[in-house]
């Protein structure tokens, strides 16, 4: 996965604009909150998938994965540069470094999100690339659903409405499911649906995976935020407790939080059966949501 890593970066280096290219604070702040760091999961997870449809994919085909890949990293880093500007979270510390706002302005953070939006569905519907328009439009919607007013926009508006709030488990996995889970599902139909090969039982388990590992993200995030530091995670922890954010620790506690990663871990891996070993990579990236320590 390293290898898909290291192609990511070269990819996402090659389709952002270059820092002197006019308006350059603009395009430097875009290159800012992009490159450079990230534990890249999402691209991975649509490599992952993709290698379901079409193990030992040729080069042509890794490049035609990097496309949606590079997509919904763009539309990551947007949500994590909006989601720490003073009127959400208001961190000071992203990814090891200093928030886009407090490192260039609010109003660059604003618009990096905003460019960062816009060139993920410019990547995608992209006639140069080597994907038959049907697909390119597919790809899209899927991306589209994902990070609006249905995933994860709308997950962070439940997000901040909820502050203060003691949320029953049902609406905290409603929460978590937009905010956090819509995207990484995303990046598993959207790996899935890049060719055909697939039958519908097939892209439902895939989904269900995806759900899985969605949710499961961000219970570990939660996890990690009451329990890991500020330099291992290179963002500054005890914020959800701080900011009376209702979460998985303090609603169930942190040890049945593990406890539900897990199970969400199994039931990931439950969903991969079908597919042998087409789905080692989707099962090791299971592995990594919710063992991670970062
Ligand atoms: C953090 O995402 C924000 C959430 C959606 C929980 P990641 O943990 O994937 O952040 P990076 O991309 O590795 O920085
Ligand atoms: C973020 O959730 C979800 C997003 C859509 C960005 P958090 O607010 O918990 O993410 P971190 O902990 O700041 O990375
Ligand atoms: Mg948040
Ligand atoms: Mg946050
Ligand atoms: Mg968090």
């Amino acid at each position: 996965m390293a290898g898909i890593q290291a192609r990511i970066e070269t990819a996402l280096e090659r389709m952002l604009p270059g820092p002197d290219i006019a308006p350059a604070r603009l395009h430097a702040a875009m290159r800012y909150a992009v490159l450079g760091a990230g534990k890249r999961v999402r691209p991975l997870l649509v490599h992952a998938a993709g290698e379901v449809v079409t193990p030992e994919g040729t080069e042509e085909w890794l490049t035609r994965l990097d496309i949606p890949a590079c997509a919904v990293e763009c539309i990551h880093a947007y949500s994590l540069v909006h989601d720490d500007l003073p009127c959400m979270d208001d961190d000071i510390l992203r990814r090891g470094k200093p928030t886009v706002h407090v490192e260039y302005d609010e109003a660059i953070a604003l618009l990096v999100g905003d460019s960062l939006q816009s060139l993920a569905f410019q990547l995608l519907a992209d006639e140069r690339t080597t994907l038959d328009a049907k697909t390119r439009i597919a790809m899209v919607r899927i991306l589209a659903m994902a990070a609006g007013s249905h995933g994860m926009a709308g997950g962070q508006a439940i997000d901040l409405a909820s502050v203060g709030e003691k949320l029953s488990m049902p609406e905290l996995e409603f929460m978590h499911i937009h905010k956090t889970g819509a995207l990484i599902r995303a990046c598993v139909n959207m790996g899935a649906r890049i060719s055909g090969g697939l039958n519908e039982n097939e892209f439902a388990s895939l989904d269900s995976y995806g759900r899985c590992i969605g949710l499961a993200f961000q219970v570990v995030d939660d996890v990690l935020d009451a329990e890991s530091t500020t330099a291992t995670l290179g963002k500054t922890v005890g914020k959800d407790a701080d900011d009376n954010k209702p979460t998985y620790v303090n609603i169930m506690g942190l040890s049945p939080a593990k406890a539900f990663a897990g199970e969400l871990r199994a039931q990931a891996h439950q969903n991969l059966a079908v597919f042998g070993k087409r789905a080692r990579r989707l099962g090791e990236l299971a592995d990594f949501i919710v063992l991670r320590k970062f």
